[in-house]
């Protein structure tokens, strides 16, 4: 490349001498295989600093009546320079794009590969069955935000402040508001869907019949516990409710959630702040042989927290305690999900483990995409 450079000096005036370079510079860029290597040449014969560009600065120093014709061949030599570069550019431009064209070259014939279609998640299924069972029974479902306050996760639903309850749900607590102090400025992550009672009985007049679907969070983590689960809470308000309904509610839903009609049932008396009453719900299983089974056998399995709403929880919400009264409920989807379809460990649930979903998911997999076939 030097050579060119050196070989373009005012000296190379004569029409032969300038023919001889021209073919230099071809000689050169044939040579050339790189994009790199002819912007490096094309630099170094045309550039700022080349032979070329100094001799036409040096032009006003020629006597005028040779000006003319040094200034011609300068001009010649450098168009035919530039053309000879850009010619060998975009032959080594094409060469590159014919390269990549073989590359990717696609065979049409191939037949075409199916697409993966995904499954229905087992908690999105569980919770379709469940809003389907309580929809049959007059249930409309409502929701409520994530991120909470302490009235609603805990105040409104009668836990005493300092109450060891509080501690029992292992919140995750959010940065305090700012500007506020004390329990207006506690921001958490709700623990349980109960929250959602009290903003539906803040908004609505009874009578009320809804089930909450949603997502809660408690710092735990093993076999049966993960920091984010969901959970199926119910809540009927009415002006004559009383615990019989509640029982006949829930036995109705587990038959048919279940699908064994013969399903035995017990409620066992139990504490939550917000009910009383309060109770759990067990259904019959077997555990012979280490092997679970629902609806048959003695024992017993814990399947849901439940009872009559505590009339401080009314007044809380502005409801009259003398005038209305109802029930709650609240059960683990993930828990009766892995009841229902054999799921041994919860924390598989949301790991994403293509196998897992393809083996518990519900619908279509791996099937032909329609739109290809
Ligand atoms: N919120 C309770 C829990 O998370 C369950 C529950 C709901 C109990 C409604 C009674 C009534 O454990």
């Amino acid at each position: 490349m030097q050579e060119i450079a050196r070989g373009i000096t005012p000296a190379s005036q004569g029409k032969e001498h300038w023919q001889e370079l021209q073919s230099m510079v071809r000689e050169i860029a044939e040579k050339i295989e790189t994009f790199e290597e002819i912007e490096e040449m094309r630099v170094l014969t045309l550039g700022k600093k080349s032979e070329i560009a100094e001799a036409m600065k040096r032009l006003g120093q020629v006597p005028v009546d040779h000006r003319k014709a040094i200034a011609q061949v300068l001009n010649y030599i450098k168009e035919d320079t530039s053309k000879i570069i850009e010619e060998r550019a975009g032959l080594l431009k094409k060469a590159a794009l014919n390269a990549r064209l073989e590359q990717e070259k696609i065979d049409v014939t191939l037949s075409p590969r199916p697409a993966a279609q995904g499954t229905v998640h087992p908690i999105s299924q569980t919770m379709e069955e469940m809003i389907a069972i309580f929809s049959d029974m007059g249930f409309a479902v409502a929701e409520g935000p994530e991120i909470e306050d302490d009235f609603h996760n805990f105040t409104a639903l009668n836990f005493p402040p300092e109450h060891p309850a509080r501690q029992m749900h292992d919140t995750f607590y959010l940065p305090d508001v700012p500007g506020k102090t004390g329990d207006e400025a506690k921001r958490l992550l709700r623990t349980h869907t109960s929250t959602v009672q009290v903003h539906v009985m803040k908004n609505q007049k009874p009578s009320i019949r809804v089930i909450i679907p949603g997502r809660t969070f408690r710092s735990d983590y093993d076999m049966t516990h993960t920091p984010m689960f969901h959970q199926m809470e119910g809540l009927l308000i009415d002006k004559a409710t009383h615990m019989g309904h509640l029982k006949g509610c829930l036995i109705e839903f587990c038959k048919r959630f279940f699908e064994v009609e013969t399903l035995g049932t017990r409620f066992r008396p139990s504490f939550f702040p917000f009910t009383e009453p309060s109770a759990e719900m067990d259904i019959g299983c077997s555990r012979a042989g280490g092997e679970l089974k629902i609806g048959e056998g003695e024992d017993w399995l814990e399947i849901l927290g439940c009872g009559m709403v505590h009339p401080n929880v009314l007044k809380n919400c502005g409801i009259d305690p003398e005038e209305y009264q109802g029930f709650a409920f609240g059960m683990g989807v993930e828990r009766v999900a892995m009841l229902k379809y054999g799921i041994p460990d919860l924390r598989t649930f949301f790991e994403s483990d293509l196998r897992w979903l393809k083996h518990y998911g519900f619908g279509p997999m791996d099937q032909p995409n329609p739109a290809l076939s």
